[in-house]
């Protein structure tokens, strides 16, 4: 079963870690691979600004590094006062590795803020599905 404080404390730790010397936000990112490992990623930014990387592919980086290929849920802690939902480039990658069912916890640092699938994030996505004949999220179509 889901951990999901477990996952949400991690995501703080990794936050934590972020290298953020531009914007100074903060973003700590967990996944639950479908085998029940968690992998964790934090925003990297630099110097020639687009070449920075989002938490959540971070995240994908080391679950793919780990042999893992399919999200079961996802956390994304940010911070401020407003919801640190995933950016759009962020929702295409996930979209690749998770189904639409696959629940998105939306974090502050005090803890969860939002819950939401990726379906309601990202309707229609373009995804594995559209190039393969069985893409990743195949058990999670209707
Ligand atoms: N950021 C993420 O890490 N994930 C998101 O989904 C939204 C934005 C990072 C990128 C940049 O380092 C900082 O937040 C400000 O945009």
């Amino acid at each position: 079963m889901t951990d999901i404080p477990a996952m949400i404390k991690a995501a703080r730790a990794v936050r934590e870690r972020a290298y953020v010397p531009y914007s100074g936000f903060r973003v700590g990112a967990c996944l639950e691979s479908e085998d029940g490992k968690l992998h964790l990623g934090c925003n990297v930014e630099n110097a020639a600004y687009p070449q920075g990387q989002c938490a959540e592919a971070s995240a994908i980086g080391a679950m793919v590094a780990a042999g893992s290929r399919k999200i079961k849920s996802i956390v994304v802690m940010g911070g401020g006062e407003e919801l640190c939902s995933p950016c759009g480039g962020c929702r295409q990658r996930l979209a690749e590795f998770a189904g639409p069912k696959t629940p998105v916890h939306i974090c502050g640092p005090e803890g969860l803020r939002q819950t939401i699938t990726l379906g309601e994030l990202m309707p229609l996505a373009f995804g594995p599905h559209n190039l393969l004949d069985e893409g990743p999220d195949d058990e999670d179509e209707e």
